[in-house]
């Protein structure tokens, strides 16, 4: 099977708002994260078998500062501040990677700003 996609704008939301006014998104929008520490996007992913996955985020930073963000699988932390630096400008999307230990079915897959700041723009998380 082909990889699966998860948009970020169904994810669920703290403190963000679904947003389509930066060209290049996929499906209806991105999330545009709060400026502040804890605003987060939470993914559900199904897996069909328990393993490593590589975890695609796919993200738009406009400003020259990174937007650091603590990225928690099932709850637990798994890569701790992952830089998400800047992308040029609010329309040119890139991507961080993270492998993670999935467990057989539903998988929670956080993305949480660690800095005031807040996140990125957050277009979709892909998986495989
Ligand atoms: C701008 C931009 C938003 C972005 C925000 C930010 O307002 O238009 O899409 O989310 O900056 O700094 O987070």
């Amino acid at each position: 099977p082909g990889p699966s996609v998860y948009e970020a704008e169904d994810a669920t939301i703290t403190a963000g708002l679904v947003e389509s006014n930066h060209a290049g998104f996929t499906g209806r929008g991105f999330v545009n994260y709060d400026n502040a520490v804890g605003s987060a996007v939470e993914w559900t992913v199904n897996a069909a078998t328990a393993g490593p996955a590589d975890v695609v985020l796919r993200y738009a930073n406009g400003t020259t500062a990174n937007r650091p963000m603590n990225i928690a699988l099932n709850g637990t932390v798994v890569s701790s501040g992952l830089t998400f630096p800047g992308t040029g400008n609010w329309d040119t999307w890139q991507t961080k990677t993270v492998r993670v230990n999935l467990v057989a079915g539903s998988n929670k897959i956080k993305a949480t700003a660690t800095t005031s700041d807040g996140g990125p723009n957050m277009d979709k998380l892909t998986v495989g």
